[in-house]
C-alpha cells in the first residue's frame, strides 16, 4: 500500500494529479528523473541545511504543521510558526496546507504522509527537504502498456 517516500496509489491524495492523463504522464516521464527532460520536477528548499531558516523558526513552523495536520502541538510555538509558514511554505503547500498538484507539493493537512508525520519526521523534511525520484517508463514499456497501467492505477485510486 505505502512505503516510506512512496505514496499510496489507493487513496484520493495525488501529488501530481490523479486523472488518467496525469497518471499516464507521470508513469511515462517519471518524477525528478534527470534522464528525462519532461519528468515532473519540483524541489523544496532545504530550510535548515542551507540556513534559510534559523533553528527556532524551524521548531515553530514544525509545530504549526502539527497543528495543520490535526496533531498535538505546542500552542505558543505554533502561533509563531504561522507567520513562518505563510512567509516560506504557503507558496507551495497553500495557506491551508492543502498542497499544490502543479508543483507536486503534498497536502500537509490531511494526515496522509509521504515521509512521516511525527515531529521528528516533519523536522527532517523541513531541515533537509526530500527529493523523491521515480524513473520514467517510456523506454521500458510501450505506450499501450503505460496506458493500461495508468487505467489500472486510476481504477484503484478513484476520485479524480
Ligand atoms: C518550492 C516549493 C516548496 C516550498 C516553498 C516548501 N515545500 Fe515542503 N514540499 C515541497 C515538495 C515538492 C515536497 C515533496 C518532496 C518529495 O516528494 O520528495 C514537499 C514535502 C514536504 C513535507 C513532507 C510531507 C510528507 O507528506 O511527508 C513537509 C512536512 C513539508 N514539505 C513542509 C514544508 C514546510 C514546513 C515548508 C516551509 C518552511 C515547506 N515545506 C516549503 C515543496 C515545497
Amino acid at each position: 500500500i505505502e512505503g516510506k517516500g512512496y505514496p499510496s496509489l489507493l487513496d484520493d491524495d495525488w501529488l501530481w494529479g490523479g486523472d488518467v492523463e496525469n497518471i499516464q504522464f507521470t508513469i511515462t516521464h517519471g518524477i525528478r528523473n534527470t534522464t528525462h527532460p519532461e519528468a515532473r520536477y519540483s524541489e523544496m528548499p532545504r530550510f535548515g541545511a542551507d540556513e534559510i531558516l534559523e533553528k527556532p523558526q524551524i521548531s515553530e513552523v514544525v509545530e504549526y504543521v502539527l497543528k495543520l495536520s490535526g496533531q498535538d502541538y505546542d500552542a505558543a510555538l505554533a502561533a509563531a510558526g504561522e507567520e513562518v509558514y505563510l512567509d516560506n511554505c504557503s507558496a507551495c503547500h497553500m495557506e491551508d496546507g492543502s498542497g499544490d498538484i502543479n508543483q507536486g507539493a503534498p497536502n500537509l493537512a490531511d494526515a496522509i504522509w509521504l515521509y512521516g508525520g511525527s515531529r521528528d519526521a516533519i523536522t527532517y523534511s523541513v531541515v533537509n527537504a526530500r527529493f523523491g525520484v521515480m524513473p520514467g517508463w517510456n523506454d521500458k514499456l510501450t505506450e499501450d502498456e503505460i496506458r493500461a497501467v495508468a487505467l489500472y492505477v486510476h481504477s484503484r485510486g478513484g476520485g479524480q
